[in-house]
């Protein structure tokens, strides 16, 4: 007997298959179970019959505990009234592991619960919903690069220096020496962009964040790219033609996924190139405007970010913040060296930063006196400098925080929702 995904059901119809999963639900009338069978790809209804089944098999499925995993055999026709559209006359049952008392039942339960027993939240067709979403766009942000021949490099997750700052380190201990895990794979991205030209990595990336927001995690995944010869306007054009490829594929390839979260996507089918751009200062003003009391020179929030992006229908790049506000290799404007080439992407809908990025250093000089004036140990930033000696050149890039995108895409209240095992102040089981 051939084996179906629910989601392929459609290319079934009037066929027998097997479809291996989990009994999400179950209701019976007399004669007739109705089955609400899971197997992570979707939902389908599967009707068991007791003339089909005989007595004793009848009994057993009518027991069948929320959970229990099953394989069930029968003809897959079309029924719209059904969840997924598609239903299955079951002809016969094999039942793998009956479950024990399911903690999550089909009630309310609190999200201090749920989030303590994330190992099988993950299970509810939300959660799955969520995690098939947050898949499909980072297989999207690597087929766009990939498309515009970037070259996978990855970072290392243990460094010997800060990237981000020094106030979020996680330290460990190196066999003696100490080590941090990584910001930012971007200081490793820029000597490889020297060597392939256009690069890009993606993975885990850590700030031992002291704060609890919808926003922060302490473990969270970044995609980066570097680019060789890139100036600001180049890298900002980059990514805005990234984040509407990723919206074009989800539109199309998460429909259903979507449609389990009620999700509003005219507002993501509306957005269209280019996306608007404003500078810090000009920023600024939008916030007096608001009537925020706001001094130049400080950096935005996430109320600020909400404002400034609510003129926009669109993600919106904010550019040239102040250099003091900014990260040691920012590269100033020549035109005004009190801001710097760097631009931040702020969501719609008030989900704040997604990107940040911009210009590098590239004068030996000036990146050696940023780093004295950070504090930051020069002798760990030899091989940084380098990049500056052997055939500097103009280079840009960005990374893109996966989990505030997912969140945003798929309109949720919280980043807690977006990563299968989150990572946040003072919780780290499961
Ligand atoms: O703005 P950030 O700190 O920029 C960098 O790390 C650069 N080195 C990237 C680069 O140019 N290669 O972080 C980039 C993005 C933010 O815009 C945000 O989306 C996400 O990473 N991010 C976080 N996401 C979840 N939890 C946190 N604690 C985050 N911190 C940053
Ligand atoms: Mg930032």
């Amino acid at each position: 007997m051939e084996t179906a995904l629910i989601k392929n059901l459609s290319r079934h119809a009037g066929e027998q298959v097997t479809v291996q999963g989990w009994v999400y639900n179950k209701r019976s009338s007399g004669k007739i179970i109705f089955l609400i069978i899971r197997d992570g790809s979707g939902l389908m209804q599967a009707v068991v019959a007791k003339q089909d089944m005989g007595e004793e098999r009848f009994a057993e499925v009518k027991e069948l505990t929320q959970e229990s995993s099953v394989k069930v055999t029968g003809t897959v026709h079309q029924e719209p009234r059904s969840v997924g559209g598609y239903e299955m006359q079951v002809t016969s049952l094999e039942i793998v592991s009956i479950a024990e008392d399911y903690p999550i039942t089909h009630k309310e339960h609190g999200v201090d619960f749920l989030a303590e027993h994330r190992h099988l939240w993950i299970r509810t067709p939300r959660q799955a919903a969520i995690l098939r979403i947050r898949s499909e766009i980072e297989q999207a942000l690597r087929s766009f690069l990939y498309e515009r021949d970037f070259v996978l490099a990855d970072a290392p997750i243990i460094t010997p220096a800060a990237c981000e700052g020094t106030t979020n380190l996680f330290e460990i201990d190196y066999h003696g020496e100490k080590g941090y895990l990584s910001q930012s794979g971007q200081l490793y991205n820029e000597a490889n962009a020297m060597a392939l030209g256009r690069v890009f990595c993606f993975g885990p990336t850590f700030r031992a964040e002291k704060s609890k927001t919808r926003r922060h995690l302490l473990e969270f995944w970044m995609i980066e790219a570097e680019m060789a010869y890139f100036d600001l306007e180049d890298n900002i054009r980059m990514q805005e033609e990234m984040i509407y490829y990723v919206i074009q594929r989800v539109l199309t390839k998460c429909q259903n996924e979507f449609k389990a979260l009620d999700r509003d996507i005219e507002k993501l089918a509306a957005i269209t190139l280019p996306f608007p751009r404003i500078s810090y200062t000009d920023a600024v003003e939008l916030l007096k405007q608001a009537g925020e009391q706001f001094t130049w020179g400080d950096d935005f929030g996430a109320p600020h970010e909400t404002i400034i992006s609510s003129y926009f229908n669109a993600p919106v790049f904010v550019h040239r913040y102040p250099t003091e506000i900014k990260a040691f290799y920012m590269k100033p404007d020549p035109d005004n060296p009190q801001v710097v080439l760097g631009a931040d992407l702020l969501a719609p809908e008030g989900y704040g930063e997604i990107i940040g990025g911009g210009q590098r250093i590239d004068d030996l000089a000036l990146l050696e006196a940023r780093i004295d004036e950070h504090n930051l140990p020069k002798t760990a930033f030899e091989w940084y400098l380098d990049l500056r000696r052997f055939g500097t050149v103009p280079h840009s890039g960005f990374g893109l925080g996966l989990e505030r995108t997912v969140a945003w895409l798929c309109g949720l209240d919280h980043i807690r929702e977006t990563i299968p095992f989150p990572r946040m102040l003072h919780k780290m089981y499961p």
